[in-house]
């Protein structure tokens, strides 16, 4: 297979084949939607509609965003076949570097009274052979109990790496639905739809061994409205949805949900 566009050229061979790609990818773009124009008839006046749309989306820096929401399952899922193991998801526009947590917790701050805290835990296996993954690396980040990402800093964010056994633990917040959408363009389209524009919510997590990245998937949670309606098409799915256990002991501070999940990594790199 030919480079794939933005992981970068190492020759002038691989230069050609990005340049041939990349055109092909355009002119098959452009003909589906010179059918779409087409088929609706749509004006002149519509598609400014639309350029000033994109205008404002980028202004509002909701491009990648967006193209998640249309696109990035599609991707995931012609990209995950026969691979086996956990079913990945898509990475979503928020990922960032994490650092480390060696007490498994990933807070840069206390957690605020009105969250609840969880702890996940789980073993790592492969899932050809069912041995576990002794210190594969375990890279978490997730919304706040506003649904709110912590964009400037590492809050709800961190990376822990599994045991000898393959086991890992880490304390967190059950997220909210995330609802960002409602001020900015994204929000304006699917309110126009009639549709909503809420991630159900969800816990993002990815998982390597040695240098290798093995699997990107997300972790939903029980709790929210949005299982049957997350606006990303196609991400929300039983095996990824944790089922949380509540301790009706907990001390004021201490966790008061737990969940367990396995991590099954396939056959080939994500
Ligand atoms: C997310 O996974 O967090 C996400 C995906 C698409 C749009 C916005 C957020
Ligand atoms: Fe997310």
């Amino acid at each position: 297979m030919t480079a794939r566009v933005g992981e970068g050229s190492t020759g002038p061979k691989t230069a050609e084949a990005d340049k041939a790609r990349l055109e092909a990818i355009w002119r098959a773009t452009i003909n589906k939607l010179k059918e779409v124009v087409r088929e609706y008839e749509i004006t002149q006046d519509e598609l400014h509609v639309a350029g000033d749309f994109l205008d404002r989306l980028g202004k509002a820096g909701m491009c990648r965003s967006l193209i998640d929401v249309a696109l990035a399952m599609t991707s995931v899922e012609a990209l995950d076949v026969a691979k086996g193991g956990t079913r990945s998801n898509l990475e979503g526009p928020y990922y960032g570097t994490h650092p480390v947590r060696p007490n498994g917790r990933l807070f840069e701050r206390e957690p605020s009274p009105s969250a609840s805290l969880l702890t996940l835990s789980g073993t790592v296996y492969e899932a050809e052979t069912g041995v576990p993954a002794a210190h594969a690396r375990l890279d978490f980040w997730q919304a706040d109990e506003n649904g709110h990402y912590d964009r400037a800093g590492n809050h709800l964010r961190g990376v822990v790496f599994a045991d000898d056994a393959g086991h890992y633990e880490i304390t967190t917040i059950i997220p909210s639905d995330y609802a960002e959408h409602d001020h900015d363009p994204i929000g304006e389209l699917f309110r126009a739809m009639g549709r909503t524009n809420t991630r159900a919510a969800h816990i993002h997590l990815k998982v390597s061994t040695g240098s290798t990245l093995r699997l990107t998937t997300q972790l939903f949670l029980p709790t929210s409205s949005f299982l049957e309606r997350d606006y990303v098409e196609g991400a929300v799915s039983s095996d990824l949805t944790l089922f949380l256990i509540e301790q009706e002991q907990a001390d004021a501070g201490e966790p008061r949900y737990a969940a367990t999940f396995d991590v099954f990594l396939g056959s080939e790199a994500t």
